[in-house]
This record gives structure tokens, C-alpha cells and sequence, in this order.
């Protein structure tokens, strides 16, 4: 399996494995059609698993903001991430959050927060956001699906707000 950089001419294949993936709905696939028309969008951090020549897995990361009173920090979401539903279980979700977060250090972002099933990203170095000084409000999520990696170490003492999805996620 490679992890790559996905590219233009694989939208429509992308386009229907988060269909697939999340069980026939278009929600997912047209967020990640906005998102990467949006300015938040940095095209290294849209991933693809690759098996055969084909596509069985895309992770997502894009901008956000954390605010405050006084300043904006910008930080890295993770939404969406699909894995083809005959592939699952396989670990290929987690190499593709592994090599996002490393792309994500790489690129000096300090932070990755989601919004996630709490028994799947702990795992992973995700913890949850809330106990941290970090606030979210656009979506009614409770304290444990509401979490954050820290890419940088020292970023979850000095980054504190609330964290603000773009225009896109709507
Ligand atoms: C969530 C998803 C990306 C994980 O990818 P994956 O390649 O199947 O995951 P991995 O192989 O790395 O990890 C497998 C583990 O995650 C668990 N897992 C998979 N999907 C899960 C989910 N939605 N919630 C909780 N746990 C989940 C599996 O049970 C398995 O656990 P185990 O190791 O204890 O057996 C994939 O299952 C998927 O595409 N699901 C449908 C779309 C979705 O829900 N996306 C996440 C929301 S943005």
C-alpha cells in the first residue's frame, strides 16, 4: 500500500469512495468538494491509500482557526476520512492519519483537532480537546468526541479559544 498526495483526475474516484464509505450519502464527498475550493485547503494534506492501482482510502486535513480574545491561531482539522468498506479493519485509516500528522509537522502546524469516534482516534494520539482550554461551538458535540493531537509539543499550553470551521463545513 503507498500513501500519497491525491491528484486532480482522481476527484471522481474520491468523490465515490466517501460515498461508499459512508454508507450511499453525498454529504462527505461534497464537503470535501468545498473544502478544496476553499482557501483552507492544502493540497499535500489531501491523502490517498493506494492498493493495485486503485484507491481504497483519502484523508482530509485542512485549515481552521482557534481564537481568543486577542489572537488567531491557525491549526489543521481532520474531516473527512474514508476507507472502502470491503478494505476496513486493515489499518489503513491509521497509516493515512499517521502520515497526515507527520505531513502536518513537516508543514509546522501545531495542532490537529476533530470531531470523532472516541474509541477510534485515542489510539492514535488524540485526546479529548475540552480539558485543554479549547472550546467548540458551531457543532453540539459532547467532551469526548471533541479532541486534538498535539503536533508540536507545547502548542496545547499556548493555544487556547475556540475552535472555528470554515465557511466550507457548512
Ligand atoms: C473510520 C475508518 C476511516 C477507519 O479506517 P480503518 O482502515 O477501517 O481503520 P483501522 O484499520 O486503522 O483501525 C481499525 C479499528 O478501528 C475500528 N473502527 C473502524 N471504524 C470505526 C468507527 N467508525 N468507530 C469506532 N471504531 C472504528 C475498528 O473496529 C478497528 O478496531 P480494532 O483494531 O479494535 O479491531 C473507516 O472504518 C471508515 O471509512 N469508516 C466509515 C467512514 C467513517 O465513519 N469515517 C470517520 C468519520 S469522519
Amino acid at each position: 500500500m503507498i500513501i500519497r498526495t491525491e491528484n486532480e483526475r482522481e476527484y471522481q474516484e474520491v468523490y465515490d469512495l466517501n460515498y461508499q464509505a459512508f454508507g450511499n450519502r453525498e454529504d462527505e464527498s461534497k464537503l470535501v468538494e468545498r473544502i478544496r475550493t476553499s482557501e483552507g485547503f492544502v493540497p499535500e494534506l489531501s491523502l490517498v491509500a493506494e492498493m493495485d492501482d486503485r484507491i481504497v482510502g483519502h484523508l482530509l486535513l485542512s485549515e481552521a482557526t482557534v481564537e481568543d480574545q486577542e489572537e488567531s491561531h491557525t491549526v489543521i482539522v481532520l474531516a473527512p476520512i474514508a476507507v472502502k468498506p470491503d478494505m476496513q479493519a486493515r489499518g489503513i485509516g491509521s497509516s493515512l492519519i499517521q502520515e497526515g500528522i507527520k505531513r502536518c509537522k513537516d508543514l509546522g502546524y501545531e495542532l490537529v483537532l476533530l470531531i470523532g469516534h472516541p474509541s477510534y482516534y485515542p489510539r492514535l494520539g488524540f485526546q479529548p480537546a475540552r480539558p485543554f482550554g479549547l472550546e467548540l461551538l458551531q457543532f453540539e458535540v459532547s467532551d469526548d468526541i471533541f479532541m486534538v493531537y498535539e503536533v508540536k509539543e507545547g502548542a496545547l499550553l499556548k493555544m487556547k479559544g475556540e475552535l472555528k470551521y470554515p465557511e466550507a463545513f457548512f
